[in-house]
């Protein structure tokens, strides 16, 4: 009877809370309600809040422990992962809101990364856009999706730069520059938790920055693997797209897997307390990773469950992700004192605060909304906005003679086990996406150009070694004016666990393609891949090469509309394409050394014997149909003063015969530190719509704060000296121009 009677008060409670939206009060409001509720909580039911388990759904990796009705309802697992449509997480809420005894409802996270059920192209893909406009466009369209399915919580943006190929999971991220990566990883939570970030927004989920931190260098691209870099690296290229996403609002953050400089970040309390919470302040909460706590054992940090909940929440992690440990644990680490009862409040009041903010006690049914559901899942604008950003992403590395566009009445030989698969076209992580809603490439093809005009063999599968094929291929091949070769990789040898030891396109399609030469037909390779390729030896073989990533949903029409030139490609590289698997990690911010390679010097340089050093297609490469020339590079003064800037301005001319988009590209360099610099470093980007025979100018800013690093005695400022200033439509593309710092 008491019982109950507990539980109606607490019921008016947190009802009597619904008359005011949460969006209209002050945190300080907020905070309060936190300190009722938390006046009200057993300390089990605290650490019910820190919990996190997985549905039966998409598991990710090694299930410790299901998280099953009970637990809920017993208030010891406050939140679920991987479940989603609206019904069943109506049905798991109901049960926490109505039969624990204090009634708290559950977030629910997924990994929603580039759609949830319309998919997007894999973020890198995106990210080759370098359309900030599409990108949040993407991640907005993905929040309405999954909001509607019941869906709270994205484990999205992934915030980790890469400047190594053989990880599956460059796939995921925004490619390897920190100025780049840092202004998409603000659209992204822009789009995922609304510009005004309302997450009481019935269509507004919450994101969370990751993996932090670093998570992206693992030695030899092996993922899960250590972590090992100066301080000065770490704050100057691998933490700022995190800092953006923090300072964007983003109310999550995920610890990564990795150790970093010897201690492993689910239990860094120098990354997860200092940097994060102190440094830069932010006000959310950590989650672990899956099963993170308990991996601290494998690290080696510890040989128990119980000191690797200690040591996770310690460090300041406040919801264990899937191990079971805090779950299994903290109740004996409080009574024991080894954790104090004062930061369990502390950790539960954040995640408490961020349900308030979301609206999840005035309405924990908010997200679960059957109706919704039906009217925006596939809604024809996301499929719109799917197709859109698809087309934009594409990136076009080669076209010899203007192979490209095809015209309708070619005669095309399409070859190629990808162009034919529709799984492979939504990539790594498809959330909830489906594979049979989809047309394929060649499906698409065969519609834009009538099926006369598209003849199909498989020719090879995407990896072994079967080469029976290949004759029918040379055959149809033979009776066709081009071929159209869509080659690359399995959408599972990318995104996590996917590591490889060669950046060479899988199987014999390769030896199918030198067989097809011979036909001196022209070729045009449709690649389909997440990770920068050696594409060193096809791109000698092929007349035509249209980078596609994985496109998503729509993304069959818009390589077909592509090739065919109702749109021109505009896409640029996010991420450097090394000639040899050797060359990696190989980026365009690299640094001079004391011997850069030399015309005049031929040994004892920094350089290679077997290979050059330049890569086959560099940082921000990308061709068009059409043609642009940069003119005309013009500073409005030679002396940057602190408060002031300068304006840099270009001339663009499109000087071919198609209009087309082109992205303009601002690099600088300190040319002399009181610690080296890199040669170039992007700080600034405009994407323009340019109408054939036209000139556009475009103006960028310089001022201190794009000049800042972390000086030789770590503080972050400028320096006086002389700096080069870059603009032009690729790294290694530019005019320059200089300026000082007095
Ligand atoms: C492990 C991955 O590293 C992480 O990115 C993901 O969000 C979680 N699994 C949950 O699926």
């Amino acid at each position: 009877m008491k019982r109950i009677i507990v539980a109606l008060v607490i019921v008016e409670f947190i009802m009597g809370c619904t008359a005011i939206k949460v969006s209209e009060q002050s945190n300080k409001n907020i905070d309060q309600r936190v300190d009722s509720l938390l006046s009200l909580m057993t300390l089990e039911e605290k650490i019910g809040q820190l919990v996190l388990f997985t549905s039966h759904w998409d598991v990710t990796g090694p299930v410790m422990r299901e998280s099953d009705l009970g637990e809920i309802k017993s208030g010891k697992c406050g939140n679920v992962f991987n479940a989603h449509t609206a019904a069943y997480t109506y049905e798991l809420q109901r049960i926490a809101v109505e039969e624990s005894r204090l009634g708290i409802p559950m977030l629910f996270g997924y990994d929603v990364i580039h759609g949830h059920k319309t998919i997007f192209p894999i973020s890198l893909g995106e990210a080759a856009s370098w359309d900030l406009e599409a990108i949040e466009k993407s991640a907005r369209v993905s929040a309405i999706e999954a909001a509607v399915s019941g869906i709270n919580w994205t484990f999205a943006p992934m915030c980790d730069i890469s400047v190594d190929p053989r990880w599956g999971r460059v796939s995921e991220g925004a490619g390897e520059d920190p100025f780049l990566g840092s202004r998409i990883a603000e659209a992204r939570v822009r789009g995922f938790q609304g510009k005004d970030n309302n997450l009481a927004d019935p269509f507004t989920i919450l994101a969370c920055v990751k993996h932090f931190a670093a998570y992206g260098a693992p030695v030899a691209g092996r993922d899960y693997n250590t972590v090992d870099m100066s301080e000065r690296s770490f704050r100057g290229v691998y933490l700022p797209p995190y800092k953006a996403a923090i300072n964007a609002g983003a109310l999550s953050v995920m610890a990564s897997f990795n150790e970093l400089n010897g201690v492993p970040a689910t239990s860094n309390k120098w990354l997860m307390t200092d940097l994060l919470r102190n440094e830069l302040g932010f006000k959310g909460f950590v989650v672990s990773d899956y099963s993170g706590i308990a991996e601290l054992i494998p690290h080696g940090v510890t040989d128990n469950l119980d000191e690797a909940a200690n040591l996770a929440f310690n460090s300041g992690v406040d919801m264990d992700m899937q191990s079971g440990a805090y779950f299994k644990c903290m109740k004996d680490l409080v009574e024991s004192g080894k954790v104090s009862s004062k930061s369990i409040d502390e950790a539960c009041r954040r995640i408490l605060a961020v349900k308030f903010q979301l609206g999840l006690f005035d309405n924990p049914y908010l997200y679960c909304d059957t109706i919704n559901e039906k009217k925006y899942v596939y809604a024809p604008e996301h499929l719109d906005a799917a197709y859109d950003v698809a087309k934009r992403s594409f990136v076009l590395l080669k076209n010899d003679s203007q192979t490209l566009p095809l015209n309708k009445s070619d005669k095309l030989a399409v070859i190629g086990e990808l162009a034919n698969s529709k799984r492979d076209l939504l990539g790594s992580w498809k959330a909830a996406g489906d594979w049979d809603f989809i047309t394929t490439l060649l499906d698409e093809l065969k519609l834009f150009a009538g099926e006369k005009n598209v003849l199909y063999a498989e020719g090879c599968k995407k990896f072994g070694d079967d080469r029976s094929m290949f004759e029918e291929a040379i055959t149809i091949a033979k009776g066709a004016d081009k071929i159209i070769f869509a080659m690359g990789e399995d959408n599972e040898w990318t995104g996590e666990a996917t590591s490889r030891t060669s950046i060479k396109i899988p199987g014999v399609q390769s030896e199918l393609l030198e067989k097809l030469r011979k036909l001196n037909k022209p070729i045009v390779i449709v690649l389909m891949n997440g990770r920068p390729l050696d594409l060193s030896v096809e791109s000698e073989m092929a007349s035509a090469i249209l980078e596609t990533w994985y496109a998503g949903t729509k993304g069959a029409k818009a390589i077909t509309d592509v090739l065919y030139g109702v749109y021109n490609p505009s896409g640029k590289l996010p991420m450097t394409f090394p000639r040899n698997v050797g060359q990696i990690p190989i980026y365009y911010y690299a640094k001079n050394t004391g011997r850069p390679k030399s015309p005049e010097e031929p040994k004892y340089r920094s350089q290679y014997i077997d290979s050059p050093n330049t890569p086959l297609f560099p940082f921000g490469f990308g061709l068009s149909y059409t043609s642009f020339k940069y003119s005309n590079l013009q500073l409005s003064g030679s002396v940057l003063k602190l408060g002031q800037s300068i304006s840099v301005k270009v001339k663009i001319t499109n000087s071919g015969s198609f209009d087309g988009e082109e992205v303009a590209q601002l690099y600088l360099q300190d040319i002399v530190g009181s610690v080296t610099r890199p040669i170039k470093e992007l700080k600034g980007f405009q994407k323009l719509f340019i109408k054939v025979g036209e000139t556009k100018e475009v103006e960028f800013m310089i001022n201190h704060s794009l000049l800042a690093f972390h000086r030789l005695d770590m503080s972050y400022g400028t320096e006086p000296g002389s700096y080069n200033v870059f603009v032009g439509t690729n790294s290694n593309n530019v005019l320059s121009a200089k300026f000082s710092i007095e």
